[in-house]
């Protein structure tokens, strides 16, 4: 299914390229923005589900995440990585509406960085957005995927 679903959206070699050059350009301010993520959720409705150690592993965990969704090329582990996310959310009891708030919230920042980037020719700005688009909608596709079975419980 992943795979009818990669082609459907067009992601290419090219697009494969793009990947790699939006986490270039993301990979060092990731770690701020993760953090903000946590600080913020921790403050929100589900916040009971993290503690400071948690967050410390979580930080790392979701960098390794990002990076392996741009750069592996959908690899299997990758593909094994999302579905435990969705696995692990599922178990957690974190509702599957907060995960997608949440990961609104990652991909705003991700476009932010972009965005006020001076140095990126128009473009490309527009190019690698449409890339980051097309990769988020893969990952949450496949993390939901993997929450669905709690969803028509
Ligand atoms: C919206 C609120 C969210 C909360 C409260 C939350 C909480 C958690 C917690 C507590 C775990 C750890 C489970 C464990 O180790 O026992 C976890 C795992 C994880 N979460 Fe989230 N999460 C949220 C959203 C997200 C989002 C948006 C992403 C983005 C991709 C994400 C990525 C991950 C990753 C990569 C793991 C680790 C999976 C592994 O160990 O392989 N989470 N989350």
């Amino acid at each position: 299914m992943m795979t009818l679903i990669i082609r459907y959206l067009g992601i290419d070699t090219r697009t494969q390229l793009l990947a790699e050059r939006l986490w270039g350009l993301l990979d060092e301010s990731s770690d701020l923005v993760i953090a903000d993520f946590y600080r913020r959720t921790r403050r929100s409705h589900v916040g009971f589900l993290l503690d400071e150690r948690s967050i410390k592993r979580l930080m790392v965990k979701q960098k390794e995440h990002w990076h392996s969704l741009f750069n592996s090329g959908f690899d299997q582990a990758y593909l094994r990585g999302a579905t435990k996310v969705g696995i692990m959310h599922r178990e957690l009891g974190l509702d599957p509406r907060w995960y997608v708030a949440g990961y609104a919230l990652m991909k705003s920042r991700f476009t932010e960085q972009l965005l006020f980037d001076a140095s990126i020719p128009p473009p490309l700005k527009v190019a690698l957005v449409v890339t980051r688009e097309k990769y988020v909608a893969v990952d949450m596709a496949l993390t939901l995927s993997s929450y669905s079975d709690w969803l028509v419980d």
